[in-house]
């Protein structure tokens, strides 16, 4: 169950040394094609209110904490101000740099006054380490003295395929393929990791989609080597993993390293590792909200390549045109997603008043969950810790996790997607003005059409009679149009609701 811990500095509630930090390690915060650099956007992270901006200065991405230390007001409502690139609040004026110092306070009553303030640990705000890398901007969720030295110990949680740096900074084996995933889902962390150690639900969960039950069976998962309080636990897969419509992988492997910064899941890897063998792989690092909300991100990457493919996935040029075409995948992930949203939502409702004791779980299959759940009792204080207090998502946390949510909230695609995404948010508004454009062509022609059809009639009967005849073609010709547009606009409205809210119904999905 989720747990909180005092902000930085308190000392009675910090990890002993065997213990998994909360706080001391890095988290994906947002990928950056979802950032504006023109705008300072919200964001939650480990139950603290972050604000992420970009510092031209520098040319940076910086994290503060998300409020002002003048009067309390959030910094996600201030804007950049152009002449410095400091993030300056709209309520008052007073601007901070990318370190979170005060630079200005436009009604201080003197220069000297100014600068004391300024220089005042009262005005500063918490600035956390960033780092950005394959597309996603990282957070280290721990600030003040010591910490940006302490993030460069640390590596990004990514597969070493994906690391560019940290090692002998050579040009990491692995490319993405397209963009990032990204959608938060009213879920807390727990819930999602066990999902993401789960394999055997694949099946049934995401039947017609990913999985298929007549291809269910026993998964013998085993732990390879030992749980550390750092490492977290690797799983071992010793089965072939089966895909859909037939297609087969070789050994599959689940891991879950260094928990909560990498969760790496490896579908259809062959087996003894990728070497110089193409494969695929699907990374998902979870994404710690708050209590009862969590993101979960999602990535493809391959190894294996041809140079000249990998060369081609990492030019700038193409970057456009797969970010363009995103939103494609991004509807699939959709499906995937709400087919677990369904259970896991009611399943925290559920847990929260019987406890985990319930689970009975007899197949190794199930050995994820188990270890998951060993490895935060034993390491990591029993689940996430977030921050309470000063800076927290909320004084109410862990109401929002109990709040029973209506079908259409937990499934909420527009919300917890599309409205952040920018290749959905422009997909979703070529559509609509299409769609409008169909509606009104349609509209028109169904309006040619009767005047057409009852100006033939008006001069003859040759419309019925003598189907031939010249005047037939124009209402013909509206008709079939009118009928066309009708069909394209009752196809887009279909694509459109992709964007918003699909019901996800198990029993329909054989
Ligand atoms: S509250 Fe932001 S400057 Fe006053
Ligand atoms: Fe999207």
């Amino acid at each position: 169950m989720p747990s909180t811990v005092a902000p930085s500095g308190g000392s009675k509630t910090q990890p002993a040394d065997d213990q998994f930090n909360w706080q001391q390690q890095w988290y994906p915060l947002a990928p950056v094609s979802y950032l504006d650099r023109a705008k300072p956007t919200p964001y939650t992270v480990l139950g603290r209110r972050l604000v992420v901006w970009y510092h031209a200065p520098s040319q940076q991405w910086r994290a503060l904490e998300d409020r002002w230390p003048h009067r309390l007001v959030p910094l996600s409502e201030g804007r950049i101000e152009p002449g410095s690139g400091n993030l300056q609040c709209s309520y008052h004026g007073w601007q901070f740099g990318g370190d979170g110092r005060c630079a200005r306070i436009p009604q201080a009553d003197s220069p000297q006054q100014e600068a004391a303030a300024c220089g005042s640990q009262r005005s500063c705000v918490a600035a956390f380490p960033v780092r950005q890398e394959q597309g996603m901007l990282w957070v280290w969720m721990e600030a003040g003295p010591g910490a940006a030295a302490a993030s460069q110990l640390r590596p990004l949680p990514l597969p070493a395929e994906l690391l560019s740096s940290g090692g002998d900074g050579a040009t990491p084996a692995g490319s993405l393929l397209g963009g990032w995933y990204q959608r938060e889902l009213p879920l807390s962390a727990e819930y999602l990791l066990e999902n993401l150690l789960d394999p055997s639900h694949i099946h049934f969960a995401h039947s017609g989609v990913i999985g298929s039950p007549s291809r269910a069976g026993s998964i013998p998962l085993h732990l390879a080597g030992p749980l550390t309080s750092q490492g977290g636990f690797q799983l071992h897969m010793d089965r072939q993993w089966q895909g859909r419509a037939g297609r087969q992988g070789g050994r599959g492997q689940q891991q879950a390293r260094e928990i909560p910064g990498l969760v790496d899941v490896g579908e259809a890897a062959p087996a003894g590792g990728s070497g110089s063998v193409p494969a695929v792989t699907r990374f998902v690092p979870p994404g710690l909200v708050c209590p009862g909300t969590s993101r979960v991100f999602t990535a493809f990457f391959a190894t294996g390549l041809p140079p000249v493919l990998q060369s081609a996935l990492r030019s700038d040029a193409l970057a456009p045109l797969l970010h363009a075409f995103q939103f494609l995948a991004d509807l699939g992930a959709h499906q995937v997603i709400d087919g677990d949203a369904v259970h896991i939502h009611q399943q925290e409702r559920t847990v929260r008043q019987e406890g985990r004791r319930s689970y009975f779980m007899p197949a190794a299959a199930d050995r994820g969950v188990m270890l998951l759940h060993r490895w935060l009792d034993e390491y990591a204080g029993g689940g996430p810790q977030y921050f309470p207090g000063p800076g927290a998502a909320s004084s109410g946390m862990g109401a929002a996790a109990s709040k029973p949510l209506s079908r259409q909230e937990v499934l909420d695609r527009y919300e917890q997607h599309t409205k952040h995404c920018p290749s959905c948010r422009q997909a979703l508004s070529s559509v609509r003005s299409l769609r409008q454009a169909l509606q009104l062509g349609s509209a028109s022609a169904a309006a040619a059409f009767a005047v057409t059809v009852a100006q033939a009639l008006a001069t003859g009967p040759c419309l019925v009679l003598a189907p031939p005849c010249a005047s037939l073609s124009l209402p013909l010709v509206l008709g079939v149009a009118g009928l066309l547009a009708g069909g394209a606009q009752q196809a887009l409205g279909r694509l459109e609701r992709q964007f918003v809210f699909v019901d996800y119904v198990h029993a329909d999905r054989k």
